[in-house]
């Protein structure tokens, strides 16, 4: 990818790129908020189209009986009031897992995750690194249904829905797993921890223990886009992470 087209996709996030460098800090653990654009290869580059070898082939069936179980579920009260349940989408090998909170009021509707504004950031975010919606990347959330008013999940909830996530898992068998916001992180990962604890750090998930990264949920970068610029800086360390599990042939 070329210098030119890496700007307009951090451009698109809101990041300023011809901004003045901030100055070096005596930190030296602090990651420079401005996005390299040299030396490491380039998303397009680094993105894998290829299966990871040994990777496994589409199970149509189980992705049926799947979306069928998750439809028809009557699990949790939240099945009263939504308009369908949104199982994700995407592409079923990808070796990117994204996983938000619950569908909203658009996605109720559509039955498709993140198809509102938050969605058009977080494919501008997943653009800036390479991937494009249902190409090696698929979608989901952690509540298969809408919590009325977009209220935040209730435990009971989640551990309702949880299975579904799992089952996702295993049949995609993403490379990585990244987390989109403070509730899918801290619901999946069992904790109370502040999203600023949980960034920067390869915690792992699920039934395979799949690497799992954290950074902002979309909607909270349009409310406050002053932490795009740590979004980047989540999203760079996600793409780094990934190439080294690829080069290592780590397959989840
Ligand atoms: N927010 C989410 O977490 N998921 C969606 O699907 C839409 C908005």
């Amino acid at each position: 990818m070329s210098e030119a087209r890496r700007a307009q996709y951090l451009e698109a996030l809101g990041i300023d790129v011809w901004r003045a460098r901030t100055p070096a800090r005596a930190d030296a653990t602090e990651r420079s908020p401005v996005p390299d654009v040299g030396g490491a290869r380039a998303p397009d580059e680094a993105r894998t189209e290829r299966p990871v070898e040994g990777r496994p082939g589409v199970d149509d069936q189980a992705w049926q009986a799947l979306r069928l179980e998750v439809q028809e579920c009557t699990k949790c009260p939240l099945h009263r009031t939504r308009t369908q349940s949104v199982l994700g989408v995407g592409d079923r090998r990808a070796e990117w897992l994204v996983v938000g909170e619950a569908p909203g009021a658009e996605e109720d509707r559509r039955g498709e995750p993140f198809v509102g504004r938050a969605g058009q950031l977080l494919d501008a975010m997943l653009k800036a690194i390479g991937l494009a919606r249902g190409q090696n990347v698929y979608i989901a959330n952690v509540l298969k249904s809408r919590p009325p008013g977009n209220r935040d999940p209730k435990p009971e909830e989640v551990a309702s829905c949880l299975p579904y996530l799992a089952r996702q898992i295993e049949l995609i068998r993403p490379v990585l797993i990244l987390a989109v916001g403070r509730v899918a992180a801290q619901n999946l990962l069992a904790t109370d921890l502040p999203l600023g604890r949980l960034r920067g750090r390869v915690h792992s998930f699920g039934p395979l223990n799949s690497p799992f990264i954290v950074t902002y949920h979309p909607a909270y970068l349009l409310r406050t886009p002053a932490d795009k610029r740590r979004a980047w800086e989540d999203l760079k360390f996600a793409r780094n992470v990934f190439r080294e599990l690829v080069a290592r042939g780590t397959r989840h």
